[in-house]
């Protein structure tokens, strides 16, 4: 019987469930790798490297939306739920990705984009055509605006990447009408999820990928599809109080069916939620059983370099929650990791809007010794394509070639998230670092000369590389089966050290003293993040050692 509260870290044949103790690799499609020679990554540059992913050890990829976009959001605009881009391929591509994936026993997680899609998507179209109070518009949010003429937006939300969240059309007799909500870019309308016809439409969308055997879903702003019909304003809402549009009661029975949907299918499939909500106690409910299966960790990606915090998120994770919900380093939405730890302000997470001194070198010890603590936790991990090379996030990129939608909304004030998207360097000497083919296009992102080092075949064959720790940690955990239940038991260390136990005698200690820390006399050290001084272990380094059980 599982814990009240908590999701049951076993299926129903006694064995944990796979996506309870995982590795999953997110693959930012267009960065990855390119198969064509056109500058950007496809699935064709995927399927090539199915073998380097699954010599990495990891279980499982989530890839990022390939369905046909017009990429005013570099795919979370979605056009054509049911095809892929020719950016990216072909349907028969996609398929051929999943069998072969299956084959290399990698599961596929592609990303479903519920709460909008494209101002180019069909339904759009067809509710821009289509007067006031219609059905094609009732599928998205359109109001009459506030005013004496309908000037100002009908209320007072924000757009995600700047500027109000509402746009307003012209009608088609060329007046200029109504409104229509988009959390984010005004190419992605949000769809009405009160409406069963955009329920049904989903519904039938998971049906066309499962049928084609993907094994999940990453759900793209899971905590934001239901909104307060009221529409109210938001502004004067103290902080800590959900906002009108996010985390609202409706959400639980859409889930809820969903996973009974998900769950009449043959395999254990799954649903990750993205859920930017704090404090993370509040994910609990959509991870009872019956709704999500797990929900990313965000409490552990946006947590200071500190020990303080650091245990706190861990301790709110396992107590509240339990291991439901993977722990999180990185992703294409913020800055890599690698630059945050090299920084005072270790927290911040989001796109900067000026250049702040950085120090890569401490950056680069600290992930290190994070990827120890992350992947000797209770439960599940999620890695982002290239933090396997070191990489660290681009803050050089010319103003011109800036893709990502915020920095034209924000007016160029903040230069957005394409610094952690960089094409990854795969092959030290050939052009483009082997991102495409040699005689390809350049790749879409400059990638800085210096990647030459980090390039995934110059770290192959050194011991002491990023990619050679990932390697041999993702081993490491995988043979070990204790790490497979949720225990955790924190040792006694001096404050600034994070030390806990595993099953099995297994135990990680972490270094955030500032200060050398002597390791327990009776070890047996099964890794370490970075070179030890005799029995100390270095500021900023973490071990993996086995201790006697007593
Ligand atoms: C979250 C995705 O990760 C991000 O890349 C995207 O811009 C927004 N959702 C909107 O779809």
């Amino acid at each position: 019987m599982a814990e009240p509260g908590r999701q049951p870290a076993q299926s129903a044949a006694g064995e944990p469930a796979w996506h309870h103790t995982a590795v999953v690799y997110e693959v930012y499609l267009r960065s990855f790798a390119d198969g064509n020679g056109d500058g950007v990554g496809d699935i064709a540059g995927l399927r090539a490297h199915l073998p380097y992913l699954r010599d990495l050890g990891v279980d499982a990829i989530w890839l990022t939306p390939w369905y046909r976009s017009p990429m005013a959001d570099g795919g979370y605009d979605v056009a054509d739920y049911r095809d892929i881009d020719p950016l990216f391929g072909t349907l028969g591509d996609a398929e051929a990705l999943v069998t072969e994936a299956h084959e290399h026993d990698l599961r596929i997680i592609v990303d479903i984009v519920p709460n909008h899609c494209s101002s180019q998507h069909p339904w759009f179209a067809a509710a821009l055509a289509a007067p006031p109070g219609s059905a094609e518009r009732a599928r998205f949010w359109f109001r009459p605006g506030r005013g004496s003429a309908g000037e100002l937006p009908p209320n007072d939300w924000q757009s995600m990447f700047g500027g109000p969240a509402w746009t307003r059309v012209t009608e088609p007799d060329g007046r200029p009408g109504e409104w229509y909500l988009h959390l984010y870019a005004a190419e992605q309308p949000d769809l009405n999820w009160d409406n069963p016809e955009v329920r049904a439409e989903f519904e039938d969308i998971l049906r066309f990928w499962l049928d084609r055997g993907v094994d999940g879903f990453r759900i793209d702003v899971a905590d934001c599809l239901v909104k307060d019909p009221e529409l109210p304003d938001a502004a004067g809402l103290p902080p800590g109080v959900r906002r009108p549009w996010e985390d609202q009661d409706g959400l639980h029975d859409l889930y809820r069916t969903w996973r009974r949907l998900i769950d009449s299918y043959p395999g254990e499939r799954v649903f990750i939620g993205e859920l930017w909500i704090s404090p993370l106690s509040r994910l609990q409910p959509y991870l009872l059983g019956d709704q999500l299966h797990t929900a990313f960790n965000f409490g552990f990606l946006t947590a200071p370099w500190e020990a303080g915090p650091l245990r706190g998120v861990i301790d709110t994770t396992l107590g509240s929650i339990g291991p439901a919900a993977p722990w999180v380093l990185s992703n294409h939405d913020v800055t890599r990791h690698v630059t945050r730890y090299g920084r005072v302000e270790t927290a911040r997470v989001w796109m900067a809007t000026e250049r702040v001194a950085t120090d890569l070198t401490l950056g680069n010890r600290r992930a290190r010794a994070a990827l120890l603590l992350s992947l000797a936790l209770p439960g599940s991990s999620y890695l982002y394509q290239g933090e396997e090379l070191g990489l660290w996030e681009v803050e050089d990129i010319p103003d011109g070639l800036i893709a990502d939608p915020i920095y034209e909304r924000t007016g160029h004030r903040v230069r957005g998230r394409d610094g952690c998207r960089v094409p990854l360097p795969w092959a030290a000497q050939t052009p483009g670092f082997g991102f495409g083919p040699p005689d390809g296009a350049a790749p879409w992102l400059p990638q800085p000369a210096d990647w030459r080092r980090l390039a995934a075949d110059a770290q192959a064959a050194d011991p002491g590389s990023m990619l050679a720790l990932y390697r041999a940690a993702l081993r490491a955990r995988a043979g070990r089966a204790g790490l497979a239940d949720d225990t955790l038991s924190w040792l006694d260390f001096p404050d600034g050290v994070l030390a806990f136990r595993r099953a099995g005698g297994f135990a990680c200690v972490v270094n955030l003293t500032g200060e050398p820390v002597r390791l327990p006399p009776d070890h047996e050290l099964v890794l370490a993040s970075g070179p030890l001084d005799g029995p100390l272990l270095p500021p900023d380094t973490a071990a993996w050692l086995t201790i006697s059980d007593g």
